[in-house]
């Protein structure tokens, strides 16, 4: 039996969830064209979409949001959180956004021209799709492993150093106006980037010119397994490695819906006052004033105390080994995984699951169809689906090498029960994983299809 690591905390506020007959389950799948996404929230039992936005706030969270001052311009929140940012980010500049994929798409607009390139380990859906919407060309270059579900590394999501270089100088620097990194790599299964892999990044993008900016949605989560696994960071606290990792770069996005613990937020942060003045006009233009951005003065208390309260030990003790527990058990019950666990969601290799439906036929799809089919559960594809798409000049699906169904876990949500509960339910596919039909795209559009694509059976 794995171990799970109990809640350092106790609840207080309850929202009911409610499993609804299986008939019904088959008839809300139907009408939703067997897209997850079209599928209510009142009709799913557990839902692991995403750990986005849907983690459950503390007590000095909602009361900080009692706090929060609604004023235009210059508020008390946004002084709040600008104390917590200087203090964990270290940036000298940092607009907050409605969330993080509006802090890609401005510093896209201002950074990116057409047929430019931006390298990264892996990006993540919103980030590739802003960088496409301004003609870029967004280029992942992690280590090989990644791609290797089963095999167990400590720091998966690292970038190969040689491979950036390579690709600097093929390229050229004129053509490449910023270089990412995502902490941790979600697009490839959760794993985290090594400090040391890190600072290789920064040295290689800081010796040919090239602004460094984390994507760093899930830093503490990444800092917690730097602590865990990297040597020499042991008696580090999480604040000390966060701060070691921003200080490496020249810029950062962030969803706070993710490590800041709140449902809406992010920020766009850097240390080039040129680019800040350029990113104030651009934020006016979509998001809003400089010291609120796109969001209440309350979500800006909130996000303050979520950034405390993510960087504390126990916490990650426990995140950490939720996820952990529930990889653990799935894999005692032969379901393949990404190895090893991440930490905000366990990804399952559906491909080898399903040997049986053939890739353009969607096998991560069918097995997120099968799990709420089956016990209520919603994961979500990020496959094929999410990450394939038609070459407009061969009119040919380009498909990529994963093929993954991800089970998101919101922080401080669910308990033990429920995930044994998600082991259950996979224990009944598994029975009979050749009842699983593949899919056929009937509807998509033209970018991040996955959203709102339509499919049926075959
Ligand atoms: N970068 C990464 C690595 C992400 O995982 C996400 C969101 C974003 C950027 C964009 O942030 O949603 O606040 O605009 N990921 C969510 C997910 C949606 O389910 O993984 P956002």
């Amino acid at each position: 039996m794995p171990k799970y690591v109990p809640e350092p905390f106790r609840i207080k506020v309850i929202e009911p969830i409610q499993l609804i007959p299986r008939q019904e389950r088959i008839k809300v799948v139907q009408e939703a064209k067997f897209n997850v996404f079209n599928i209510r929230s009142e009709n799913i039992y557990i839902d692991l979409m995403t750990d986005s936005g849907t983690s459950a706030m503390s007590n000095a969270q909602w009361a900080a949001m009692m706090l929060g001052d609604e004023a235009y311009a210059g508020a008390r929140s946004y002084f709040r959180l600008k104390e917590v940012m200087d203090d964990v980010f270290g940036f000298k500049y940092f607009v907050p956004t409605h969330q993080g994929r509006a802090a890609e798409n401005i510093l896209s607009k201002i950074m990116i021209k057409p047929g430019q390139f931006i390298p990264s380990n892996m990006h993540f859906d919103t980030t590739e799709g802003n960088i496409r919407a301004q003609g870029g060309i967004p280029v992942n270059l992690v280590i090989a492993e990644a791609y290797i579900p089963s095999k167990s590394v400590d720091f998966k999501g690292n970038m190969n150093i040689d491979k950036l270089r390579n690709f600097i100088t093929e390229k050229g620097v004129e053509n490449i106006p910023l270089g990412l990194l995502t902490i941790t790599n979600n697009a490839g299964g959760g794993q985290p980037v090594s400090l040391e892999n890190i600072k290789q990044v920064s040295d290689t993008y800081k010796e040919f010119g090239i602004p460094f900016f984390l994507d760093a949605c899930r830093f503490a989560e990444n800092a917690y397994f730097i602590k865990l696994r990297e040597p020499g960071y042991e008696n580090m606290s999480i604040l000390e490695i966060s701060r070691k990792i921003f200080a490496l770069s020249d810029g950062a996005t962030m969803s706070a819906k993710k490590d800041g613990i709140v449902n809406i937020g992010g920020f766009l942060a850097m240390n080039d006052e040129s680019l800040f003045k350029k990113v104030k006009n651009e934020l006016i233009i979509r998001e809003g004033f400089p010291t609120y951005g796109g969001l209440a003065g309350r979500d800006l208390d909130a996000m303050a105390v979520g950034f405390r309260e993510v960087l504390e030990e126990s916490y990650l003790e426990y995140r950490i080994g939720q996820t952990n527990y529930l990889g653990e058990s799935l894999r005692e019950i032969g379901i393949p995984i990404i190895e090893p666990p991440g930490a905000h969601a366990i990804y399952i290799d559906a491909k080898s699951l399903l040997p049986h439906i053939p890739q353009n036929e969607f096998p991560a799809q069918s097995l997120t169809i099968a799990l709420y089919i089956e016990g209520g559960i919603r994961g979500v594809e990020i496959g094929t689906s999410a990450f394939g798409y038609v070459d407009t000049e061969t009119g040919k699906e380009v498909m990529p090498e994963l093929d993954l169904v991800r089970l998101a876990i919101p922080r401080r949500v669910y308990t033990q029960s429920h995930i044994d509960y998600i082991v259950e339910v996979f224990k009944k596919v598994k029975e009979n994983p050749q009842a699983l039909s593949g899919y056929r795209m009937t509807y998509q559009a033209p970018l991040m299809r996955h959203f709102t694509a339509e499919f049926e059976p075959v």
